[in-house]
């Protein structure tokens, strides 16, 4: 029999090394499969960038993993998600390839959230972009029309993880100021979502300022979750996606930056292929 495609690796992109957080989860939930990780770490970060630029370079860097073969992409970057995958899933995919599919990281991290939360009170922690493209009150009101939602943005943290200073003293002052902020916008929240791909390296702090009754939601283990329930609904995409256990990293910045900083997000050296979008 012979086939109308070529299968190929699951894509996972990433405006930079954050990304990371989730390959990682997906590969350790998922090790069968082959995967090729974009980072756009020239650009990055996206957070504050706006929609039509978020956008673009996104669907950029779909276009390339397609190219490169592969059949089915994960966007691995909330900011991402939040302002591009909608976009590109209802209008730029017919043109592209209808047989193909694109999928974010918000709705699999939203799921489970109206099973987790007592007080019916959610807060998320997020890139300014995420936060004001209001995707996660979205998709949370879809599924569970009773919750309320409180969003904080958190500007200064990527950039502490971004310039290794996540465990240091000085992250604290931060990472309190923007917890306090959020809850006391709403001191009835009792699950939070950190909807950046960055802040579980800064999960030790979060915790430590964050009272002990809330819950914080893993989102890398939610999405691998999500991804594995994703193939077994469709073997049709399955048939599509190699099985060889391998992963290629690929990033628009420098290779030798791209692992020096990507060790962090792995704890293992990478070495990564230079691409252009
Ligand atoms: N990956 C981004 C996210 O999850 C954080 C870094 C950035 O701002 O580009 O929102």
């Amino acid at each position: 029999m012979s086939l109308s495609f070529s299968p190929g690796p699951i894509g996972v992109f990433d405006s930079g090394y954050g990304g990371l957080t989730i390959l990682s989860q997906i590969r350790k939930r998922l090790p069968q499969y082959d995967y090729l990780y974009l980072g756009d770490n020239a650009r990055a970060p996206y957070g504050s960038r706006s929609f039509e630029v978020v956008y673009e370079f996104t669907l950029q860097a779909v276009r390339k993993l397609f190219e490169m073969g592969c059949q089915l992409v994960v966007l691995g970057c909330n900011t991402a998600s939040a302002k591009a995958l909608r976009t590109i899933q209802q209008r730029d995919l017919p043109f592209l390839d209808v047989n193909r599919r694109v999928l974010g990281v918000i709705r699999p991290t939203v799921e489970s959230v109206g099973m987790l939360t007592k007080t019916r009170h959610i807060g998320i922690l997020a890139t300014e972009g995420t936060i004001k493209s209001e995707s996660y009150p979205m998709e949370i009101k879809k599924l569970f029309p009773d919750v309320v939602v409180t969003g904080q943005a958190c500007p200064m943290w990527v950039p502490l993880v971004e310039n290794h200073e996540y465990d240091e003293p000085g992250a604290d002052y931060f990472v309190r100021k923007s917890i306090n902020k959020l809850l006391s916008l709403d001191s009835s929240i009792d699950t939070v979502i950190l909807g950046c791909t960055h802040f579980p390296l800064l999960l030790p702090k979060i915790r430590q300022f964050l009272p002990a009754h809330i819950t914080i939601l893993p989102q890398g283990e939610l999405v691998a979750a999500s991804l594995e329930n994703y193939l077994f609904r469709h073997p049709d995409m399955d048939a599509r996606c190699t099985k060889g256990g391998t992963c290629r990293y690929y990033t628009t910045e420098s290779t030798s930056k791209f692992s020096d900083s990507a060790s962090i997000f792995m704890n293992q050296p990478l070495q990564a292929s230079h691409i252009e979008l």
